[in-house]
């Protein structure tokens, strides 16, 4: 009993991690396998413009697909090269090389040219779109339909990008005159821009950062992800076809072997680092000039869920269900904790439970398919350790599906009552599981969010106007957005995304990725001094200046 609440566990509270229903949703043997297993993708790797078929150090990228005949065994979709320090500094090199202090090829090009030969690139990936979702499927086991509307939104990204880019060369073609001075602004490349992207969204959120690093004329260095790599190979050859050599390098390997060589040069000018804090603080800690360094960072979070006395219940547990299972709980966005009133936890808890107990679980690729399999080596027996460790502090799993997995498949667990003493709490469990915490008091959800050491979004579920007021203002502080009645979220992609703590440092989306990688620069004289106010007029009315004035 808590506060009240009568909790019983459908599952006697018992992990089966041998779940023979699970099991049978694996394919029986290859030859059942519902669509075809993707041709080994070669090691790739971009650097000078050339695509490199690398063989200093390739290891088998396995998909976390196995079929019932063989639980052990992977199916093997390509193989990843462990990027080596050697071949990070190359990477580099081509980088400075192709930038040329701002003298290079691609920073001179116009913005108008860039942003035409970004067009044609990103008409050429949309050709790309299916095989790249079926590696997204086979790599890191998303659903055929987020596979494709991963490909898809990064596509309308980079168009956004393009016009992002029109806009503000547009809106620097003019004069600006304050206080005596005369002058022209126009951001320009910082330089060599690293980026990284995580796992869940291997090729989105490269995208989100580099394609306006790129945009701007710098040159970059992107680092693939771990389980993610593949989707990136085929794009490769189009990088090589629309942009000038060495402008973008792609590498894959180990973060820390890769970012920590390249960041420990001091010669990056900027890194977008998506990942975990502790992966950002080493990787920033060898950084030897990190006064010079610009750093976009987007961390992980913990994301609640308040549903208010007044909240519809019925809405809040669609919301709900899809915030905490979209891509089994593997969004930064995902719902991480869920705060229920002990007025609502009954009808709360059953109604979740039963939604959560009736979504389509099977392959990538199976129709509707909500769970499916994960693809770190780890994830289970990290989610099974974190229920283990909740229900030996007297939580309890509230779904019948709950607390079971077979190799990389696991069903979604409901825990509840959480409390502090266990790990859920406070640890960014990032897969399938989701803890509901029964208050009474608003001030106890309000108190985890803003004690807590993560910022990114949270929603509200309720009407009630002034406990709603009291609750923005006391999170507008702690938090990037508050969605009430309305799941967390990144998109839309124009919208800054943001947060506080160890959730974000800077804004991801294109038209604040623009700015971030370049420099608002200025040419200025005194508006009293006539020749050199024509000197200024002539260069931008005449073919003498590339850089300020025929930016466009
Ligand atoms: O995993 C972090 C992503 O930025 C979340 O994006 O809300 O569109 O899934 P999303």
């Amino acid at each position: 009993m808590t506060k009240g609440i009568k909790i019983v566990s459908p599952v006697g509270d018992r992990l089966d991690w041998e779940c023979k229903e699970l099991k049978d949703k694996f394919p029986k043997s290859r030859n059942d396998i519902g669509i075809p297993i993707p041709k080994p993708q070669e090691c790739l790797l971009l650097i000078d413009g050339e695509v490199v078929k690398s063989t200093e150090n390739p290891t088998d990228v396995h998909t976390p697909i196995v079929t019932q005949d063989k639980p052990d065994e992977h199916i093997a979709i390509g193989r990843f090269e462990m990027a080596s320090e050697q071949q990070a500094m190359q990477a580099l090199e081509a980088a400075e090389h192709a930038y040329m202090y701002g003298r290079g090829t691609w920073v001179r090009m116009s913005m108008e040219e860039r942003c035409k030969r970004m067009e044609a690139f990103a008409g050429d990936l949309e050709k790309k779109t299916d095989e790249i979702a079926e590696l997204l499927m086979w790599e890191i086991g998303k659903s055929a339909k987020d596979a494709g509307s991963e490909v898809t939104r990064t596509i309308a990204y980079i168009r956004t990008a393009i016009q992002e880019a029109r806009a503000l060369v547009e809106s620097e073609s003019r004069w600006q005159e304050q206080m005596g001075i005369l002058c022209q602004i126009r951001h320009l490349a910082v330089g060599v821009v690293l980026a990284s992207s995580p796992f869940n969204y291997p090729l989105n959120e490269a995208y989100t950062t580099f394609i306006p690093a790129l945009l701007m004329g710098n040159s970059v260095i992107v680092r693939a992800p771990r389980n993610g790599a593949t989707p990136h190979f085929p794009t490769l050859e189009l990088f090589v076809k629309h942009f000038p050599r060495g402008s973008i390098q792609l590498l894959t390997g180990s973060g820390r072997q890769v970012m920590g060589t390249l960041v420990g040069t001091g010669r990056i000018d900027a890194v977008a680092f998506i990942g975990t804090a502790s992966s950002a603080k080493g990787l920033l800690k060898g950084a030897p000039n990190p006064q010079r360094l610009r750093v976009m960072y987007e961390g992980e979070a913990k994301d609640a869920a308040i549903l208010l006395p007044d909240a519809d219940v019925a809405a809040a547990v669609d919301e709900c269900a899809s915030g905490m299972t979209s891509f089994n709980g593997q969004r930064c966005t995902a719902f991480k904790m869920i705060w229920v009133h002990q007025s609502q936890a009954e009808a709360f808890l059953e109604q979740l439970a039963a939604k959560i107990d009736g979504l389509p679980t099977g392959m990538p690729w199976d129709e509707g398919a909500k769970v499916t399999p994960l693809c770190e080596d780890t994830k289970p027996g990290y989610v099974r350790d974190l229920i283990s460790d909740a229900l030996a502090k007297g939580a309890h799993i509230v779904n019948r599906t709950g607390g079971r997995c077979y190799k990389t498949l696991c069903s979604l667990s409901i825990l509840a009552p959480v409390n502090k003493h266990m790990r859920i709490w406070s640890e960014e469990q990032f897969g399938p599981v989701t803890p509901v915490a029964v208050y009474s008091d608003v001030q106890e959800p309000i108190d985890w969010v803003s004690r807590g050491e993560y910022g990114l979004q949270c929603a509200l579920f309720g009407y009630d106007e002034a406990l709603l007021g009291r609750l923005v203002d006391a999170l507008a502080y702690h938090v990037g957005r508050i969605n009430i009645n309305a799941p967390d979220q990144r998109g839309p992609d124009v919208f800054p995304f943001t947060g506080r703590g160890n959730s974000a440092l800077g804004i991801l989306n294109a038209a604040e990725g623009l700015k971030f990688f370049s420099v608002p620069t200025m040419v200025a004289t005194k508006t009293d001094d006539e020749r050199s106010v024509g000197v200024l007029k002539a260069l931008n009315a005449g073919d003498k200046s590339s850089v300020l004035f025929g930016a466009k």
